[in-house]
């Protein structure tokens, strides 16, 4: 698999659930990571714990949804490791479970501000610091099985979702040409917070007896199982693979 000791790799929600995940396995290829996410303390503990084990690492504090946030995250990485080769738009909210009669324009806005302008406000300025730096790169976008599913109640997440489908196709045919390879990974159920406040609301017996079992693999996934998807679509080894998704989910939305 591709060396990635002279890379550096940024991602986004980086404190916790996939994003972690995704930066220790960035970490341990030997890419320079950028760690961005709300809250700067669980970040500064991640950059601890991968400098601890010989890597190098830099945490920012990041809104994804506002763009002078964005714009520093991507001027933090340039400043401090000179390059941005790799970069993940992980960041992403549930949001609160609503039918449509009930969800309210603030919630609608907070969770597309996130989900999907987030991606947006996060492409362009990484797009813009991969093409200065002359050498291409590749843009992974985390989407989810409700890219392509719906679920009562889930309406504005799954919008943003479906979203990022075509925000991914479109700019990858923008930016192939020139280098950068842009995907989308749209995991199933993975273990993660997020994950487990969602078990909660759809209760364990809902989980464990309808969901699960229409996973061919009959089980949740775990983070690390994710950063495998992640790593390999920016790897060298995904250099004919642009503008698709990537299905990391047990086999969930195979059958019905
Ligand atoms: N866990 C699953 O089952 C699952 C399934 C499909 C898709 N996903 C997607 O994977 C991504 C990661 O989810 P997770 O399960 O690791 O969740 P998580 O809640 O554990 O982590 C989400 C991360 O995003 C960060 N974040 C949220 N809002 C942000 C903002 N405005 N700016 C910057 N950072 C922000 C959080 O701080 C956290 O680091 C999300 O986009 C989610 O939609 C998760």
């Amino acid at each position: 698999m591709t060396d990635m000791s002279d890379r550096v790799a940024l991602v986004t929600g980086a404190s916790s659930g996939i994003g972690r995940a995704t930066a220790r396995a960035f970490a341990a290829k030997g890419a320079r990571v950028v760690l961005a996410a709300r809250r700067k303390h669980e970040l500064d503990k991640l950059v601890t714990e991968i400098e601890g084990q010989g890597g190098k690492a830099t945490a920012i504090k990041t809104d994804v949804s506002a763009a002078q946030d964005v714009e520093k995250m991507v001027a933090h990485a340039i400043e401090v490791f000179g390059r941005l080769d790799y970069a993940v738009n992980n960041a992403g909210i549930e949001g609160q479970w609503a039918g449509i009669t009930d969800l309210t324009e603030d919630e609608w806005d907070r969770v597309l501000d996130i989900n999907l302008k987030g991606a947006f406000l996060c492409m362009k300025h990484e797009a813009r610091a991969m093409l200065d730096g002359g050498h291409g790169g590749a843009i992974v976008n985390i989407g989810s099985v409700n890219s392509f599913l719906g679920f009562q109640t889930g309406s504005a997440y799954v919008a943003s979702k479906h979203g990022l489908i075509g925000l991914t196709t479109s700019v990858s045919a923008e930016l192939a040409p020139q280098g950068i390879r842009v995907n989308l990974v749209c995991p199933g159920f993975i273990d993660t917070p997020m994950h487990r406040r969602a078990r909660e609301i759809v209760g364990d017996e809902l989980y464990d007896e309808g969901l699960i079992p229409n996973v061919h693999l009959q089980r949740a996934g775990r983070p690390e199982e994710i950063a495998q998807s992640i790593i390999f679509l920016c790897s060298d080894e995904a250099s004919y693979i642009t503008g698709t998704t990537l299905t990391p989910d047990g086999g969930y939305t195979l059958t019905i």
